[in-house]
């Protein structure tokens, strides 16, 4: 993206706050240089308003008066046109203007390391605040006190010992990241979340957590795959913003979702001491946010819950909407609750390292609610879902957003699914994908989204031989599932399956309502309903239909 086409999109002031000799003054100008934008100083603009120096200000008036100066000023400057606005160290600290800045400007803090803060401040005699003792441990002191706050603003740039030309090139690189990230709003009766979706968010967690965490301190629950990948960059930006983890990894895999690591976890946890406003961090896929959101939900009756999924699937799937669960020996997701969490924070980027198959299964989920209720949603994925399988960052945030957006329109209708027109639907292809999964042992051979590929077309098969669906609407799915290379027949699987155990899986379900077998069925694409009409008969002959054996 330009320049321009970058400052058109942002369309706010940028402001630039950080300690003193973070290099707001010089950043800020060559910025404003590459921007085309007038650089301003809060600092230089005080003094010309007020006729003299800060220092005299702090000595005659004291720091009170120089805060409210330099509000008035600040606002004044925000106020008049785009611009890049350099501040003291002071003024974001200030709770009025930090509130006015957060509301009107898009707010960077520059991070820096103390030593490279004490060689730029070394010869500066005109700071008051440094200019009362050993500069190295005001620094350090105003460091402890302040980095917290700074926190809250909407951008962090690490600034280490760099020229200056590549720490505007990471200024500008942040800026256009978050130019592009996507704020999706959940509103429920009782609750309201966010889930942030975009490139490389894992960097800027820290400023994302800060405003919505009661307390600096979190317990990180991590898949082990996905710490060994992605939790150096979580870490490096929590830290940054001040905020203490304690991290608890857990095994990848389903067997995770067990009773054994939630008792485990939950003793560790305990013992580690927790508060009511300590908040858990799932991070992971779907495994680790269903498992860490049931512990967070039992947790001293509830502690807050945040939701960092690192799958295709978790990303669009388990991690909005607060079902949470862990398994039992009577079959899967028996023990769990209903549990939002505060926060949901999608970074596309940890989608690097996720294996081709895990993001096509992920994708399955992204299908499925397409064909739920809206054909437009169909289209896209037949005009684009190759390119999501491609990893195009635009196509992947954008399928994300849509299908959030979609669970989202849903949950918010039925929390806690009892409306047959509600969270219901988003079971299509799953009553027959869970049974496949069962028969095959949930041992890898068949992922979830694989399963519920299949079922997706299984059920469109059954309705076009109850005169439901249109034929060309099947013809379509399958197509689509065959270009994006997702399984789309029983056959495809590496072996022959009974249709008399897939049935005893099917009666296992827990979506059974007096002893009958709901279903999801379909009129074509985009319109889904339920059922509770479909005989064992009708599912065994389109099963034998498909190539399954008998018994
Ligand atoms: N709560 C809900 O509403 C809901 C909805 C759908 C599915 N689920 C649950 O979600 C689970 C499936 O989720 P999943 O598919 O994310 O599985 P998962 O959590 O097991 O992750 C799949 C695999 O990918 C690895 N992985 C994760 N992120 C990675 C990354 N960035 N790079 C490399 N490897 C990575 C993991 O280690 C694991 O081996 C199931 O237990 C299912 O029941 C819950
Ligand atoms: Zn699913």
């Amino acid at each position: 993206m330009s320049c321009e086409a970058l400052l058109t999109t942002l369309n706010r002031p940028i402001v630039l706050i950080g300690l003193m000799g973070a290099g707001k003054t010089t950043i800020g100008k060559k910025l404003a240089q590459r921007l085309s934008l007038p650089f301003v100083d809060s600092d230089i603009e005080i003094e010309q308003t007020a006729g003299c120096s800060i220092t005299d200000i702090f000595e005659q008036y004291g720091e009170s008066e120089f805060r409210r100066i330099e509000r008035c000023v600040i606002r004044r400057l925000i106020g008049e046109k785009p611009l890049i606005l350099a501040t003291g160290g002071g003024a974001f600290i200030d709770s009025e203007t930090r509130a006015y800045l957060k509301e009107k400007a898009i707010t960077i803090w520059l991070h820096c390391p103390l030593d490279l803060l004490l060689e730029r401040v070394e010869n500066r005699t005109h700071r008051p605040l440094l200019n009362i003792g050993d500069k190295r441990a005001i620094l350090f002191s105003l460091m402890q006190t302040r980095y917290p706050i700074y926190a809250e603003a909407d951008l962090m740039v690490q600034c280490q010992k760099v020229k200056i030309e590549e720490s505007i090139e990471q200024v500008l690189k942040t800026l256009q990241k978050a130019n592009l990230m996507q704020t999706l709003t959940v509103n429920l009766s009782q609750t309201e979340y966010k889930v942030l979706i975009g490139y490389d968010l894992l960097e800027q967690a820290g400023n994302l957590l800060t405003p919505i965490l009661k307390q600096k301190y979190v317990v990180i629950i991590a898949d082990e795959t996905v710490a060994k990948l992605h939790l150096e960059r979580l870490r490096k930006s929590l830290d940054a913003a001040s905020i203490h983890s304690e991290i608890f990894l857990i095994p990848p895999g389903e067997n995770s979702k067990s009773f054994y690591e939630y008792e485990r976890l939950t003793k560790a946890i305990l013992e580690k001491g927790i508060e009511r406003q300590t908040a858990i961090i799932a991070f992971g896929g779907g495994v680790t946010g269903d498992l860490s959101g049931f512990i967070a939900s039992t947790l001293l009756r509830g502690i807050p819950f945040i939701q960092i999924p690192t799958t295709l699937l978790s990303q669009v799937d388990s991690s909005v909407g607060g079902k949470t669960a862990i398994n039992t020996p009577s079959g899967k997701n028996l023990l769990g609750s209903f549990y939002q969490p505060k926060l949901v924070i999608a970074d596309t980027t940890s989608l690097d390292t996720l294996p081709d198959r895990e993001l096509r299964a992920g994708y399955a989920e992204i299908l499925k609610a397409s064909l739920i209720d809206d054909p437009d949603f169909f289209d896209w994925c037949e005009q684009y879902g190759e390119k999501v399988i491609a990893r195009d960052p635009k196509y992947l945030t954008e399928a994300i957003k849509l299908a959030c957006a979609f669970k989202t329109r849903i949950i918010k209708n039925d929390e806690y699914e009892q409306n047959s027109k509600g969270r219901n639907l988003l079971n299509l292809g799953h009553s027959l994908g869970h049974a496949l999964e069962a028969e095959l042992n949930y041992d890898g051979t068949l992922l979830h989204g694989e399963a519920v590929a299949l079922g997706c077309r299984l059920i469109f098969k059954l309705c076009v031989q109850l005169g439901l669906c249109p034929q060309q609407d099947l013809d379509r799915l399958t197509n689509h599932l065959k270009a994006v290379g997702l399984p789309a027949f029983i056959s495809d699987l590496p072996k022959a399956l009974s249709v008399s155990r897939l049935m005893m899986h099917l009666h296992h379900d827990k979506k059974l309502v007096d002893g009958k077998i709901t279903f999801i069925l379909v009129n074509g694409i985009g319109k889904a309903f339920t059922s509770r009409n479909i005989s064992d008969n009708q599912i065994i002959a389109l099963l034998e239909n498909e190539g399954c054996i008998q018994p």
